[in-house]
């Protein structure tokens, strides 16, 4: 029996969980669902955000279904999702916007780079180091040749000009790409950001280093109508974990009006990740046959709440199913 463990997390990941969870349990009712609480509701109470024990349930699972954690900006803080990611060495963050004249597959390393963990507070100085390795770039690049080899193009986005990281972090993903036989070229990411507004349609895969890549896929949510579409996985060689793009989102959350198609579609990739290979394409039939009816959350220009949207969205998923 597959192993799921559920963290709903803080603010709207709470709202936008359990709806996916419930596409989850459609098309794998047998399953075992593991709930783990992480998060900074949780840090608050217990003065941990995310002990030994929650980090064992997440290790011992098939599969992670993740909403998303508050992380404040206070020095003493560390970021739970940083946490896991490192501990699970989830190495690949892999990011799917699409939209109108929009199909790009952003692949974002997920390790190491600005988010190194490697930083320290003086009185009037604070540093942060850019780690940038041979095998971490070189896994990255691997996984993003090998998803580009199933489609037409990757991009390298980095900032080689000025950053000497990045000229190693450009150097593995080309040597990778010509080893690969992958037709590729690179692009400046402050350009990149710029680009893949304008003409979306020149973009497939992108390969770009943690913060980047962060940076990036936000902005291109643009592309997908907003925050509240995007989905992700976060895959390493023994664990994966799927979550919306977007954060906690304190200033909507408790007013029950967060989307929760980017949950549903990290949902769609889970159970593709654990061999439902039509998933995805019934969640995304069910996506739009909802929104052409008009039921729609706020941010897509609708009056309709999380649970309403999500139980329209499920109840084309099932009459699809039947
Ligand atoms: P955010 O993604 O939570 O929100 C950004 C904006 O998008 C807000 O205006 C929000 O209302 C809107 N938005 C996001 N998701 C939406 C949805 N499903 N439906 C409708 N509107 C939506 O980013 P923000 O505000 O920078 O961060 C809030 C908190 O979340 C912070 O503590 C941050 O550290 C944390 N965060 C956690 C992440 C994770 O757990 N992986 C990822 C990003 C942020
Ligand atoms: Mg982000």
């Amino acid at each position: 029996m597959k192993k799921i463990a559920v963290v709903e997390g803080d603010g709207i990941g709470r709202e936008v969980v359990p709806v996916a969870r419930k596409v989850v349990e459609v098309f794998l009712p047998d399953a075992d669902y593991i709930e783990v609480e992480i998060g900074f509701e949780k840090w608050k109470r217990d003065k941990t955000a995310c002990g030994d024990e929650e980090i064992e349930q997440l290790k011992n699972s098939d599969a992670i279904l993740f909403g998303a954690v508050t992380t404040p900006p206070d020095p003493d803080y560390r970021s739970v999702m940083v946490q896991i990611r490192k501990t699970l060495d989830l190495y690949s963050n892999i990011r799917p916007v699409k939209g109108k004249n929009t199909d790009i597959i952003i692949v974002r390393e997920n390790t190491e780079g600005l988010y190194s963990g490697i930083e320290w507070r003086e009185e009037d100085r604070a540093c942060t180091l850019r780690v940038i390795s041979r095998k971490g770039s070189t896994r990255i690049a691997r996984m993003a040749c090998r998803i580009a080899g199933r489609r037409k193009h990757l991009t390298v986005g980095h900032k080689g000009n000025v950053l000497k990281s990045d000229t190693l972090f450009r150097e593995c993903c080309i040597d990778e790409a010509i080893a690969s036989g992958i037709e590729f070229s690179e692009e400046y990411i402050d350009s990149l950001c710029y680009n893949i507004l304008m003409h979306p349609e020149r973009y497939d895969v992108i390969v770009t280093t943690n913060i980047f890549g962060d940076i990036l896929s936000d902005a291109a949510a643009y592309l997908a109508g907003g925050l509240g579409m995007l989905p992700s996985a976060n895959i390493g060689d023994h664990n994966a974990l799927f979550e919306p793009v977007h954060g906690s989102a304190p200033d909507i959350a408790g007013k029950g009006i967060a989307n929760p198609v980017a949950a549903i579609r990290s949902a769609g990739m889970l159970l593709e990740y654990l061999g439902v290979a039509f998933a995805p394409s019934i969640i995304e039939d069910a996506i739009s046959l909802a929104v052409t009816d008009g039921i729609a959350t706020p941010d897509l220009g609708g009056k309709y709440g999380t649970i309403e949207f999500g139980d329209k969205i499920l109840s084309y998923i099932e009459k699809n199913l039947n």
